[in-house]
């Protein structure tokens, strides 16, 4: 029997249109009791006219202007958060207060003090929340941590992260405005770090358990944008890059680089993991091959390498995958919208007692406890310890 679900989303964006379409697909693709209904939307009376057309595109049956208003509504069981960084707090604590299911964009706050309090507000709360971590749901990043569960990697000696954009060379590009208030600290809380490495960070520990220190450099290439809401050239106080070295607590040793300033990247992500028994490979740019190298066998140890051993480019796409018996026939693909569908559909599950959810908005706080001791490092050009 089919139950709606209410849906109350904050942020017409980028996000607001990645998940609006995950709400839509998600029961064309996933048997499930909760119905997502597109109940209501939230932009800035300034952007009333693109709040009109956005809710008119994607099927909300009313808009609002005024979020806390609209977190307020009784016709609202579920608030999605999609708004710029710097509202997640404020829009979580008052969405936890009025008792409604939350899903998060990440980072999940502007810093970990935030993030505590958030993480309090929902569990004092008792809702069900999750953080939109996506990446997770790529059938090939599943697939790299199932391959790792079965102890086919072994003991892990080496994790090396990358994700990498180009769109900020220019110095005329504006800080401030759609999508650019990326580039304003105040808005953001930080640049590469809470943006790209959030998503490095949240995957690293979740194929290779908790990272216990780094150490990190920032730099800010542009030092002044001008600002597009107060048309003033203004200081620009993100990191632009950042490069930061890990010790995992499994021993194992990371590298993480991120930078909007790789001329030709526009989206490049990948991680690799080197092991006793084997290694586990990952390119976004070439989202459906995981590529594995197997050197042992994972019951005895025994070295099976030999002629014939290679690098294996696995084409992540039949029934046996990770979400897959879901989507198309074996051989055909599915693209990036699908990560939040399949993380929808995970999450709907979890609301109707099945698997618990991951990562909820706790899990989330320790990738922000990372973020801040690799800014907190930066400053102090030192090693800095992740504390809980
Ligand atoms: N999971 C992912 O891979 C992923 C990808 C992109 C963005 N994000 C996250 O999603 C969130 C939204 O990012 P986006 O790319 O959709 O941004 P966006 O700029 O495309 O959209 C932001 C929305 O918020 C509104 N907005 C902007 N400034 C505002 C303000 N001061 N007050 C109220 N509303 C304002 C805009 O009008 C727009 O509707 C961010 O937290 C971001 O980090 C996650």
């Amino acid at each position: 029997m089919s139950r709606p679900l209410n849906i109350a989303m904050l942020g017409c964006g980028f996000m607001g249109r990645a998940h609006s379409n995950a709400y839509l697909q998600v029961r064309h693709f996933f048997d499930g009791e909760y119905q997502p209904v597109l109940r209501a939307c939230y932009g800035r009376e300034e952007d009333r006219a693109k709040l009109e057309q956005f809710a008119k595109r994607w099927g909300y049956q009313s808009i609002e202007t005024d979020w806390r208003k609209l977190v307020a509504r009784d016709d609202i069981d579920l608030v999605d958060v999609c708004a710029p960084n710097f509202l997640h707090h404020d829009m979580v604590l008052a969405a936890a207060e009025a008792g409604k299911i939350i899903v998060c964009e990440k980072p999940l706050a502007m810093n970990a003090a935030e993030a505590e309090e958030m993480v309090a507000a929902v569990e004092k709360a008792g809702v069900a929340n999750m953080v939109s971590f996506n990446y997770r749901r790529v059938p090939a990043i599943s697939l790299f941590k199932q391959i790792i569960d079965e102890g086919r990697v072994g003991r892990p000696f080496h994790y090396r992260a990358v994700y990498n954009q180009d769109y900020t060379i220019g110095a005329d590009v504006p800080q401030g405005g759609m999508a650019l208030w990326r580039l304003d600290a105040r808005v953001a809380g930080s640049g590469v770090t809470g943006d790209l490495l959030a998503h490095s960070i949240d995957t690293a520990e979740w194929l290779n358990g908790p990272i216990q220190r780094v150490v990190a450099h920032t730099e800010t290439f542009v030092k002044e944008r001008k600002h597009a809401d107060t048309g003033r050239v203004e200081k620009v106080d993100i990191d632009d890059a950042c490069m930061f070295l890990a010790v995992f607590q499994n021993g194992s040793m990371g590298t993480f680089e991120s930078t909007r300033y790789a001329r030709g990247r526009k989206n490049y992500s990948t991680m690799e993991l080197n092991g006793e028994n084997g290694a586990l490979f990952f390119d976004l740019e070439d989202p459906h091959i995981l590529q594995y190298f197997r050197y042992a066998d994972p019951e005895t140890g025994k070295k099976i390498e030999d002629h014939l051993t290679g690098w294996q480019r696995i084409h992540v796409t039949n029934f046996e995958h990770p979400y897959m018996k879901h989507w198309w026939v074996p051989g055909t693909t599915i693209g990036y919208e699908h990560t939040f569908i399949n993380g929808m559909a995970d999450f709907l599950a979890s609301l109707e007692g099945g698997p618990a959810f991951q990562p909820t908005m706790r899990a989330a706080l320790r990738t922000q406890r990372v973020c801040d001791a690799v800014l907190d490092s930066a400053r102090k050009g030192q090693w800095v310890e992740i504390p809980g």
